[in-house]
């Protein structure tokens, strides 16, 4: 995935295109690049590795015009080495194109172009795009692009400048990542999302898959792939800049981590009437009768959100009664499900952009299945697939290692079973809702424990290999943790059924073998705590996290974490928070790019 940003207008365009790129450098960021057009020639300046390294090259000498493209690259096709960062300039110098996406037939256009002369300086599938462009200007821009995207395949969101065009106009092209146009007086913008926008204007369009539209300083214009004009809707975004910064936090993540008391607040806000004793959504198309025929339910979800499927699992069967199959979006796409209008498919996505969630919500819906989602991105393309929304309401999450989102899909996972059960005639009991009435202070006590888990990630940083167990709805929790350390401190984390340690995990304890275990829940707790002593008899390090006096597991347990109790249901909520703090701590000791962690990026936007 990739950032792109763009500007035409009166300001100063390249101080703008960086500032943009430092907003959606969570995207990627292996290498980075501007490109201005000045006196019918094409400026450009691109360096690999990170964007300092751009505004360094910067220093040495700007660029000049009133309008350009920037990207900021996480390398799907060539080395991230500068001759394969964008902006890519065509064989004849006359275009310059910034791209996020796959072009799944780039070899064949390539070897077509070659046969007519064109020359190639990179390894990029998105050298092709310009190319091929740049051999259908004998018209306008505009009408070069629409004759190019008629030959594409792929997943693409591009933008294109040319020192043809007789004035200052931008030309972008969507098909599957994300694009949005920000809109001003005299002045457009692009942008892969909104938080490179919202220091210059509030006002956007979200371009649809087939869209391509004209930005120039008199306003935009947006076609079809036929270049017939559409309308688009505007949007006035609510989101404040202040939310996007750091907020006085160290990273990103740790903000994010600490948000998530307001951020299970603002989920909650509007849709839980605790007086009538109801749950209710304003943004669900589906009808109650529609919802009372469906007699299962597929989540699809990727990473983290898969973990909030697994949760989301356990709390829809037992509160609605109704079978709930899990699937990784990659899987579920390619084993031919059986699906049927019988069938609620959820696609589970922070971003609403993961191209295999995308996938897999397109195949149940091909095969007859009714489609909602979970998302937190407003415009996103899995909330437009989708006949029904359930926004997280998280705000934006900048850390590449998703927190808040994933708590507040917990709790949207909770909302919408008694939501279910409500109009399944099941009916909500008011311990189900005052469970909810005590979640954002039980949050809030938790996060408390940090200073407890920054010492626990001192003693333990060094550590080469972690073990999670959970039980019951908090395996996924088990899962979660591991994941959660694996990613940002680079430590080989595994997380596991507790039930399963004599089925093989427990060859791999010894004293170096860090073992995180999750004994909260009346049911289960016992169960876990004979786990860890199978830990401690092989010198296994025990950290035990319960919900009850922590004293009688002195003699299991090496650290001991007390959370607060809540209802079963939400207490994987509260669970999740000291792991997340002390991932985030044991990747800090170890001194790690937290918020950007090596190889990752914040949404998966290819295959
Ligand atoms: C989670 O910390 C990771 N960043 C990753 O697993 C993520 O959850 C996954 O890529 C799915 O992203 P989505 O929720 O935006 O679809």
């Amino acid at each position: 995935m990739c950032g792109i940003v763009g500007y035409v207008g009166h300001r100063d365009v390249v101080g703008l295109l960086l500032d943009g790129l430092e907003k959606l450098e969570y995207r990627g960021y292996d290498s980075a690049g501007i490109v201005t057009v000045h006196d019918g020639a094409l400026q450009t300046a691109r360096a690999e590795g990170k964007l300092s390294r751009l505004k360094d090259r910067l220093k040495k000498g700007g660029l000049e015009g009133a309008y350009g493209l920037g990207h900021t690259r996480w390398a799907t096709h060539g080395a991230p080495v500068e001759r394969n960062a964008h902006p890519i300039v065509d064989a004849r110098r006359q275009v310059a194109l910034i791209h996020n996406g796959i072009i799944e037939n780039f070899l064949s256009v390539k070897e077509s172009l070659q046969a007519d002369g064109w020359t190639f300086d990179s390894d990029t599938d998105t050298e092709v795009i310009a190319n091929l462009i740049s051999s259908h200007l004998e018209d306008s821009l505009l009408e070069a692009v629409l004759k190019a995207v008629a030959e594409l395949e792929g997943m693409y969101a591009f933008a294109v400048v040319s020192t043809r065009s007789s004035e200052q106009e931008i030309i972008v092209a969507r098909q599957g990542p994300p694009l949005l146009l920000g809109l001003g007086d005299g002045e457009q913008f692009l942008a892969s999302d909104a938080a490179a926008l919202l220091a210059y204007t509030r006002q956007v369009v979200f371009l649809e898959n087939g869209d391509i539209a004209r930005l120039t300083t008199d306003g935009y214009a947006v076609y079809d792939h036929r270049g017939e004009s559409v309308e688009r809707s505007e949007h006035r975004l609510n989101w404040d800049p202040v939310q996007i910064e750091k907020g006085g936090y160290r990273h990103f993540m740790l903000k994010e981590i600490h948000e998530q008391p307001q951020a299970l607040q603002d989920t909650l806000a509007g849709r839980v009437d605790f007086e009538l004793g109801k749950v209710d959504f304003d943004t669900f198309s589906l009808t109650h009768e529609d919802l009372r025929r469906i007699e299962r339910i597929h989540l699809l979800a990727c990473g983290t959100s898969w973990h909030a499927a697994l949760v989301g699992k356990f709390l829809i069967e037992e509160l609605v009664r109704v079978p709930v199959e899990v699937d990784y979006g990659s899987e579920y796409r390619y084993r031919d499900p059986i699906v049927d209008e019988r069938v609620l498919a959820i696609g589970i996505s922070q971003s609403g952009e993961t191209a295999d969630t995308l996938a897999a919500m397109e195949t149940a819906a091909e095969k007859g299945g009714r489609l909602v989602t979970i998302c937190n991105v407003a415009g996103s393309q899995a909330t437009r697939l989708s006949e029904g929304v359930i926004y997280t309401q998280a705000g934006p999450e900048i850390g590449v290692a998703s927190t808040k989102a994933f708590t507040t899909q917990l709790v949207a996972c909770y909302l919408l079973a008694l939501y279910l059960r409500r109009i399944r005639g099941i009916g909500v009991d008011s311990e189900q809702l005052e469970a909810l009435a005590h979640l954002p202070q039980a949050v809030s006590q938790a996060l408390e424990l940090e200073s407890q888990l920054e010492d626990i990630a001192k003693r333990y940083h060094r550590a080469d290999d972690f073990l999670y167990l959970g039980r019951g709805i908090n395996y996924p929790i088990a899962l979660e943790g591991a994941l959660k350390l694996k990613e940002i401190s680079y430590i080989h984390a595994e997380g596991y059924p507790a039930g399963e340690m004599k089925h093989g995990p427990i060859a791999l304890i010894d004293e170096d073998l860090p073992t995180v275990a999750i004994a909260t829940g009346d049911q289960v707790a016992e169960k876990v705590r004979s786990n860890m002593q199978q830990v401690k008899a092989r010198d296994g390090k025990v950290i035990a996290l319960v919900d009850h006096s922590g004293e009688s597991y002195r003699d299991v347990a090496d650290e001991i974490i007390e959370v607060p109790r809540v209802s079963r249901w939400l207490q994987p909520i509260v669970n999740v928070i000291p792991l997340q703090l002390l991932a985030y701590h044991i990747g800090v000791w170890r001194g790690c790019d937290v918020d950007q962690p090596r190889n990752l990026a914040k949404s998966v936007t290819v295959e």
